[in-house]
């Protein structure tokens, strides 16, 4: 889609903050330009800046993994995040937040998905804030699932527990697993 292209060259091209400076590669996103699912992270780690794509370090590892339990294969989704630039301390400011989170509004335009999937707090609450709906504890968001009016019409936004937090806290780990167990049941009246 030559819209989306150009926006991509938009942001490798981006200064609009301070973190142009440190990043090697922008990381876009990649998958279908029609996907029904798209998954939004937070931003770039240490693996994705060097190699320019979405979840491919350790917990792009777990990722797949966890897709496969709801049943969708990592082709068919759509995978990017709310930062495109390196976070080399895996947080972003405000101001950051600002100036990236136009480049998410556009994609999500473009690729108009039927489900939003929100890996972590920082993807779960700027989703549900620009949709017009209250952000929680992630304790409380999982498992739920937010519907949103667009003027592409109707998205569900479902909260998740970042991967990484699972490899972080291995307690997690068997209910970040039932959750993904979970969407498949979820998301199949919504595709
Ligand atoms: N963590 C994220 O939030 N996004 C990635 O692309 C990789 C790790
Ligand atoms: Fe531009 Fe976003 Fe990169 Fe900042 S993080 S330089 S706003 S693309």
């Amino acid at each position: 889609m030559e819209e989306l292209d150009r926006l991509r060259r938009e942001v490798e091209n981006c200064r609009r903050c301070d973190l142009w400076k440190v990043r090697l590669n922008p990381v876009f996103g990649e998958g279908p330009e029609d996907a029904r699912v798209m998954l939004v992270g937070l931003g770039p780690g240490y693996h994705e800046n060097r190699q320019g794509r979405p979840f491919v370090g350790p917990a792009g590892k777990l990722l797949d993994s966890l897709l496969a339990l709801a049943g969708l294969r990592r082709e068919e989704v759509y995978i990017t995040n709310v930062m495109k630039c390196y976070l080399p301390d895996n947080k972003a400011t405000e101001e950051q937040l600002k100036a990236c989170t136009p480049y998410l509004d556009r994609q999500i335009e473009l690729i108009r998905p039927k489900v939003l999937i929100a890996l972590g707090n920082v993807s779960a609450s700027y989703l549900l804030s620009k949709f017009g709906m209250k952000p929680m504890s992630m304790g409380r968001m999982h498992r739920t699932i937010y519907r949103a009016s667009t003027i592409f019409g109707e998205v569900v936004i479902i909260p998740m527990y970042h991967p990484a937090s699972a490899l972080r806290n291995p307690a997690l780990k068997d209910v970040v697993k039932e959750d993904w167990k979970a969407l498949k049941e979820g998301i199949s009246p919504f595709l």
